[in-house]
């Protein structure tokens, strides 16, 4: 029986998408994905040099899909296919889609490498979650006849009409930059042999914004993360998603201020000063581009595709807008939506006919930032009342589920970072990150960074030989705090005391005028110890990240949270059980508690492989309701209760059973 039909057409179906449709003997696969929308890749157009098309046919019969697929339904590899898999080599089972046409009915596969809107698969919890590329700038390769003295057009107009008959590109606008290197892109492709050759890339579907000679399959992104103390960035592959490389380096703008606060308040006191911080800041990217290129090992020039994310004073200082009355009520933003800006407007030495997307923000205080954890995060994906945090000098608080989400930002001061701690200390070698307190004993136990032994482990004292114990990091202090309360010695008023303990003459406590310090750690350097001040500034900073959570559920009328994400750098390092035993998150599931990483670097590579998630993002941030801590007249009561260790009134009950089954209990 003849599979085709007497008007001489066939049934294709294409997998996994299942769509199918009746085409003329003799249309290429190609062709025919293309007319039915099938996501099947191509950078040549149908030459037979990207082999991005490539395509497995199944053979056999189909009764569902009423279908015999038989190898003869599918013409043989031609002198072209051979030359390319001579060259290039194709898997067994593999054929180029463009080269090969349907001679009757056909089930065929299309590889997941071989899709446009390909996934990227989550591999950690940390990771970018689970994404379908969406490509916001596509390489399109073109050849077309030479100019000759019966042919006289453009150059512009041969490419263009090109461009439409072989992509259907029509009405693209042209970047002046991209235009400019047309003509020698051109000319310079003649090398590849007699025509004209040229791959120009494409950004939304409609303007030219880079060209190349030849043919090119592949060009870059690169997701940047501009924090007020350094400056992170991921250089991606735009069609894979694939990170090449990825650097982080200090930014300049500290020398106007260490903080936020005191770099907003070099800006009002220094009229006219917004450029310099523009400057210095672009500097960085500037330098943060070429080193990842170099260690990509990539031409600056591929890079075409950036996306930015920061808090509100970095976004717009970045964009060279001067922040200064986000320092003042109403703390108003300039610009909030998410927006592409060229990259030769910034000063970044990569294709000047690339953009720079600039994450949505969201509120004053709540940035692009926080844009990025959430699309990261996606709270707005799920039924469940989630909680995510983005602890650093500021706390950026996001609550809600898939229909309400409310944000706000606390400041919680730079004490989680170790700073304003007595032996406080940036996470580094030779800081102390975990403590744990014998609640009979009252003696301490602890790890460093740098090694995986605790101190009272035999071989300690060689593993930290050369470093040794140089102060407390932040996620260190949370804990000293938190077993120094389960361990009776500071109350729940966040007071050292020393009743009913037995430590005349205890090696750890050390008299200081009326109070005491415990001392975690002494060598013949130093003596490594937390004084009552310390406790005092773990508990501001832990009560404005509390309260600022509890304004957003009460507002939300919730009094239980079903998941936390703890995102940034800090957020990485601590301990979920001891964040919320000082009472820095409200109560739940601790299994239901997690780091989140580098969420809004996370969300800034989502946005630069995605224009979906971009128009997502958009959306999504012009719903979330804001909440303005410094003007809500119930925070100051939230802050007070919120002082004391976990908590003046709210219960822990789950943190309780924990602490229980782990032996952490209370004394
Ligand atoms: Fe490029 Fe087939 S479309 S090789």
């Amino acid at each position: 029986m003849s599979n085709t039909d007497i008007t001489g057409t066939a049934k294709v179906v294409f997998m996994p998408s299942g769509r199918r449709g009746d085409f003329p003997l003799g249309t290429t696969v190609l062709e025919a994905s293309r007319a039915l929308g099938v996501d099947l890749d191509t950078v040549c157009g149908g030459r037979a040099v990207c082999g991005r098309c490539q395509i497995v046919p199944s053979h056999g019969e189909f009764a569902k899909l009423q279908i015999v697929s038989e190898h003869n339904h599918l013409s043989e590899s031609g002198p072209t296919e051979e030359k390319y898999k001579r060259i290039k080599g194709l898997k067994d089972g593999r054929r180029l889609g463009c080269q090969s046409q349907i001679l009757g009915d056909m089930v065929i596969d299309v590889p997941e490498e071989s899709q446009i809107h390909r996934q990227v698969v989550r591999k950690s919890a940390d990771e970018i979650r689970d994404l379908e590329i969406d490509p916001v700038v596509t390489l399109h390769y073109v050849e077309l006849p030479k100019p000759s003295m019966e042919d006289q057009r453009a150059d512009l107009e041969r490419i263009v009409a090109q461009l439409a008959q072989d992509w259907g590109l029509d009405g693209l606008a042209w970047d002046i930059q991209c235009l400019a290197r047309l003509s020698p892109a051109l000319r310079a492709g003649e090398a590849y042999g007699g025509e004209f050759k040229a791959t120009v890339a494409v950004r939304g579907g409609r303007e030219a914004i880079a060209v190349w000679p030849g043919f090119k399959d592949r060009v870059y992104g690169i997701a940047v993360d501009v924090g007020t103390t350094t400056v992170a960035g991921h250089l991606c592959a735009l069609d894979t998603g694939e990170v090449l490389a990825s650097s982080g380096m200090m930014n300049p703008q500290i020398r106007f201020g260490e903080d936020l606060m005191s770099r907003i308040s070099y800006l009002q006191q220094n009229e006219g000063s917004a450029p310099e911080l523009t400057s210095a800041v672009q500097a960085a990217l500037a330098d943060l581009v070429t080193v990842l290129a170099g260690e990509a090992g990539i031409d600056p020039q591929e890079v075409v595709e950036l996306t930015i994310v920061g808090n509100p004073t970095m976004h717009h200082l970045v964009l060279g807008i001067d922040p200064t009355q986000l320092g003042m009520e109403p703390f108003p933003l300039v610009l909030d939506q998410g927006s592409s800006i060229r990259v030769r407007d910034l000063g970044l030495p990569v294709n000047p006919g690339g953009y720079a997307w600039f994450l949505p923000c969201i509120a004053g205080h709540v940035g692009a930032d926080t844009a990025g954890v959430i699309l990261s995060q996606a709270p707005h994906l799920t039924g469940e009342m989630t909680l995510v945090i983005d602890v650093g000098t500021n706390a950026e608080i996001v609550l809600g589920h898939k229909d309400r989400l409310i944000a706000c930002s606390s400041p919680t001061g730079p004490a989680f970072e170790g700073a304003q701690i007595t032996c406080g200390q940036r996470a580094a070698p030779g800081a102390i990150e975990r403590v744990r307190i014998d609640r009979e004993t009252l003696k301490p136990r602890f790890k460093v960074i740098g090694s995986d032994l605790w101190s009272d482990e035999p071989g300690f004292a060689e593993a930290i030989e050369g470093a040794g114990v140089t102060g407390i990091c932040g996620s260190g202090i949370i804990e000293a705090v938190a077993e120094l309360h389960l361990a009776g010695i500071v109350d729940a008023s966040g007071r050292m005391q020393a009743k009913g303990l037995e430590i005349a003459d205890h090696p750890n406590f050390r008299a200081k005028g009326r109070n005491f310090e415990y001392v975690l750690h002494t060598d013949d350097e130093r003596a490594i110890y937390v004084a009552p001040g310390d406790v005092r500034a773990i508990q501001l900073a832990k009560s404005a990240c509390y309260s600022g959570t509890r304004l957003l559920m009460d507002r939300m009328g919730t009094a239980q949270v079903d998941r936390i994400y703890l995102a940034g750098a800090f957020g990485s390092y601590i301990d979920v059980a001891y964040a919320m035993a000082i009472g820095l998150i409200p109560d739940c599931d601790l299994a239901q508690v997690a780091s989140a990483g580098n969420a809004a670097g996370t969300g800034a590579r989502i946005a630069l492989l995605s224009a979906k998630a971009r128009a997502e993002i958009d959306r999504v941030c012009r719903q979330v309701e804001k909440v303005e801590t410094a003007i809500a007249e119930d925070f100051q009561e939230y802050f007070v209760a919120a002082m004391s260790l976990p908590h003046a009134s709210d219960p822990f009950p789950q943190l309780e059973a924990w602490l229980e089954a782990e032996g952490l209990a209370r004394r």
